[in-house]
């Protein structure tokens, strides 16, 4: 230990955000700037989320401090004469892991980004917003820097200091929203978002008339919805956004599809069951791939998952269907698996991950957190 270099150290997680309102194209390649504004929910870290250390390896001669939070308050009380010299030139190691599995198709980048700067922050005593941080990582990794609900503002300057992300309302806003994320597929994309975009930008008529019709009046509408916790509006006004978005993918060219068969088979599912129930009760959202992303309260999340099952029974591998929050088996009556009017698709929802809204990064301070070793490489179980 005597011979160990001093160093700082921090250990934060970050979450997962799903967009309600689609970011889609930049305006600046460089600074990421995006040509409109976006709007996410920020998921539960329970279920998703992204650990990350990060160590700045100091030079000798310096001792270590304990916490980053002193030299933080070291810093700030005592500007002229800074005792430690932070320096970008220190050697960083960074070790980071996902709580859940990759191939769920969850936006991994987003919450490793935000991790990775929210950390880095930490260890450089740096407290100024960190949207422009996160966001050259992943676009909307921005948007994980904070819980419940948040904006990402597109900004006007070109310098792109004023795109930035901002809470619109926090995760205890609304607690009976429950996510269930409908894990279709682990293949890898074939288009990944940023060449996806670019080509869109180039191409797509729709885009441009999305970015500058359409979205600044759905950015107030979905915020006005959260505020007034109106689950009709916000579904509603969810799906007509994910199909937009998938339908500037198809306006590009050559075409990008990310949806597959199961993906519409589960939009038809959501359809019937509103149908059914003669109101949104549930809405579905797509990112960049086929996995569905359904939000619904509380009260609908058994019977619906029921629905699921009905429609997609589980291939009985001996995987766990049911992951995350507890779900109870729900009622499925005669009549909506009448209106449900699917044959059953075995296997094509591979599992469920039930969970809520959640809060923004975190600091882990207990040790069994760290995911570097004293020679500053992952440990092994990393
Ligand atoms: O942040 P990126 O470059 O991974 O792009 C994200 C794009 C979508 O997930 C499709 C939409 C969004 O706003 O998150």
């Amino acid at each position: 230990m005597a011979s160990e270099k001093p160093y700082l150290a921090m250990t934060c997680t970050a979450p997962v955000n799903i967009a309600v309102i689609k970011y889609w194209g930049k305006r600046d390649e460089e600074l990421i700037l995006p040509i409109n504004s976006s709007l996410s929910v920020t998921l539960h870290q329970d279920q998703a989320r992204c650990q990350e250390q990060v160590r700045a390896a100091l030079p000798s001669g310096y001792l270590p401090l304990p916490t980053v939070r002193r030299l933080a308050r070291k810093r700030r009380s005592d500007e002229e004469e800074d005792p430690l010299p932070l320096s970008l030139n220190y050697k960083v190691h960074v070790a980071s892991v996902n709580n859940f599995p990759t191939a769920a198709g969850l936006a991994s980048s987003a919450s490793g980004y935000a991790c990775l700067a929210y950390a880095l922050a930490r260890v450089y005593g740096v407290e100024s917003d960190l949207s422009e941080v996160a966001r050259r990582g992943s676009g909307s990794a921005c948007r994980s820097l904070y819980g419940g609900f948040v904006e990402w503002q597109m900004g006007e300057q070109a310098d792109g200091k004023d795109s930035v992300a901002r809470q619109v309302a926090p995760e205890s806003h609304w607690p009976e929203l429950r996510v269930l994320i409908l894990v279709v597929s682990a293949e890898k994309k074939l288009t990944g978002s940023t060449v996806g975009m670019q080509t869109s930008v180039e191409t797509s008529p729709l885009l441009r008339f999305r970015a500058e019709a359409v979205v600044p009046a759905r950015m107030a509408e979905m915020i006005r919805y959260v505020k007034e916790r109106n689950f009709q509006g916000f579904g509603e006004l969810t799906m007509k956004d994910s199909n937009q978005f998938h339908a500037t993918c198809l306006d590009t060219f050559p075409p990008i599809s990310y949806l597959n068969d199961t993906s519409r088979r589960i939009i038809h599912l959501v359809h019937r069951f509103n149908a059914h129930h003669g109101q949104t009760k549930v809405a579905y959202t797509f990112d960049a791939g086929p996995n569905a992303v359904i939000f619904t309260l509380d009260d609908t999340v058994a019977e619906f998952v029921a629905a699921v099952r009905h429609s997609f029974p589980p291939e009985s591998n001996g995987d766990k269907f049911l992951k995350g929050l507890p779900v109870k088996p729900g009622p499925l009556s005669d009549e909506l698996k009448a209106a449900l009017g699917m044959d059953p698709t075995p296997g094509s929802i591979k599992y469920i991950i039930a969970t809520q809204v959640g809060p923004g990064p975190q600091i882990l301070d207990h040790p069994h957190a760290h995911l570097l070793g004293p020679d500053g490489l992952p440990k092994p179980t990393v």
